[in-house]
């Protein structure tokens, strides 16, 4: 049976490395739902003697009908709560496979008989996969917009963490050495409730803006308590696929700091993407020369060449679909059209990929931001939706907020068009001096709106 549980992980591994391109992705989703088949299937062949099996069909039927509904009706823009409510329900799963495995063999034989290591694995499973789910929902009331925030501030915050964490410690000690009927089921109960409690208060200080780099992060913690719940019960797939889970969830969390240019520390300590960070002159512009879709369609009527910048302003203004109807009206009349994408614009990884794949852009129209960067230089209009941070030439200064974060050179452009609603910062909430330049045009609009207009007028040309 190991020979598919090896099945699986490869189908699982091929999957992921499928992930890594837009063409592949989708039969690489495909692949690693056919290696969760043949994982559950081997797994039930294993244990068909100590099978429930109206127990199984319900749970496949009524969790299988649960998550089809939520994957079919959640809106692309909504698929960072689903991301971290499933994960939520992964830290769960974990924890409650070590409960069991509490419950099972405690009563006169404590969990520590068999060694340091089922034990710390036990209490692991149960503390890290409570965190993960109340973390992955105060993420997920967070990125609904919920003001969730921490009740106390400063150092008697940090204070209280470390009491929890120490108490939880204390209590996995206690259920790993008590024996009896009650004592380990109480020890294992109050875990739960104080490692519950330690999940809400660590993530409510971080600014709801932040919330990706969580749930990426609470994604790895899902997996590492996977793989401990594997230890606790043998099985070396679950091992596998839980690492795998944890290594590759903190390696996307180091990827989006690093294209940030923040480190982790500074995220999880809320350090920026706080609801009323924004910098004093944030809204102080000389020089600020205004358009409209009339002017910016004669600017179009005479480009050879125009480069789109899609950024979170697109997802509000959902302007996915009236954007790549001005591009293909563009490549109509013979302009070299492409979709310039910044690692973090928007507020999730491939944020902007999963918008424009949703109004079929082509793959090949879509350019990441090292292979576009050199190209500005010869492009004759930019066109910025809704974008702001990831375009901020303030990046290039040695201090400030964002300084470091690579940025895409939009500047370098012969003119730069950008549409947003007012001189609002973005989520950094600091001043944009692109906004100031000689070769700049400002659209205060809609992004939706604004490209409606634009799209008209150049009809009309
Ligand atoms: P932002 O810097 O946040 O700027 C978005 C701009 O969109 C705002 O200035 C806003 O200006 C405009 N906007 C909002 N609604 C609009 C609408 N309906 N129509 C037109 N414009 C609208 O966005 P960005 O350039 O995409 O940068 C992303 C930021 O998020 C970066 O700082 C990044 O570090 C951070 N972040 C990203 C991630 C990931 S993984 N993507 C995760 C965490 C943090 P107005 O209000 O004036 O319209």
């Amino acid at each position: 049976m190991n020979y598919l549980y090896l099945l699986a992980t490869l189908l699982f591994v091929f999957g992921i490395k499928r992930l890594t391109n837009v063409k592949s992705c989708a039969s690489g989703n495909r692949l690693s739902e056919l290696g969760m088949l043949v994982a559950i299937a081997t797994t039930m062949l294993i244990h068909h003697e100590s099978i429930n099996w109206p127990t199984i069909a319900a749970g496949v039927i009524v969790g299988g009908s649960i998550g089809l509904f939520l994957a079919k009706r959640t809106p692309t823009t909504e698929m960072p709560e689903l991301v971290a409510a499933l994960n939520g329900f992964g830290g769960i799963s974990s924890a409650l496979v070590a409960a069991a495995a509490v419950m099972k063999t405690v009563v006169d034989r404590p969990i520590a008989a068999d060694g340091p290591l089922s034990s710390v694995a036990t209490v692991a499973a149960i503390l890290i996969g409570m965190v993960t789910l109340t973390g992955s929902f105060v993420a997920y009331g967070k990125l609904s917009g919920k003001s969730l925030n921490h009740p106390l501030a400063g150092a008697v915050r940090h204070v209280l963490h470390l009491v929890l964490g120490l108490g939880a410690a204390g209590l996995g000690v206690w259920m790993a050495t008590a024996t009896g009927e009650s004592t380990p089921l109480l020890a294992l109960l109050l875990l739960a409730l104080v490692a519950a409690a330690l999940g809400v208060f660590l993530v409510m200080p971080i600014g709801g803006a932040d919330m990706p780099v969580v749930v990426s992060l609470l994604n790895s913690y899902s997996g590492i308590a996977a793989a401990f719940a594997g230890l606790v019960i043998d099985n070396p797939l679950l091992i596998v696929v839980g690492s795998m889970v944890g290594a590759s969830g903190l390696i996307l969390t180091q990827i989006m700091c690093k294209a940030m240019n923040r480190s982790l520390g500074n995220v999880l300590l809320g350090g920026m993407g706080g609801e009323d960070e924004v910098a004093e002159d944030a809204r102080d512009y000389n020089n600020i020369k205004q358009s409209g879709p009339e002017e910016i369609a004669m600017l179009l009527d005479g480009a050879s060449s125009v480069i789109v910048v899609p950024g979170y302003g697109l997802a509000v203004a959902q302007a996915q679909h009236v954007v790549r109807e001005l591009g293909d009206l563009l490549i109509d009349r013979g302009v070299e059209v492409r979709y310039a994408i910044h690692p973090v614009a928007g507020r999730m990884p491939g944020h902007m990929n999963v918008l424009l794949a949703e109004s079929d852009v082509p793959y090949d129209q879509l350019w990441e931001m090292e292979r576009i960067n050199g190209d500005f230089k010869n492009t004759d209009v930019v066109i910025i939706v809704g974008a702001n941070d990831v375009v901020n030439p303030a990046a290039r200064e040695p201090s400030g907020p964002i300084s470091g974060m690579p940025i895409l050179d939009v500047d370098h452009a012969r003119t730069v068009v950008v549409i947003k609603r007012s001189l609002s910062p973005g989520y950094a909430g600091i001043k944009n001096p692109l906004f100031e330049l000689d070769n700049t045009l400002m659209v205060f609009a809609d992004a939706k709106e604004a490209l409606e207009g634009m799209v008209r007028e150049v009809k009309d040309l």
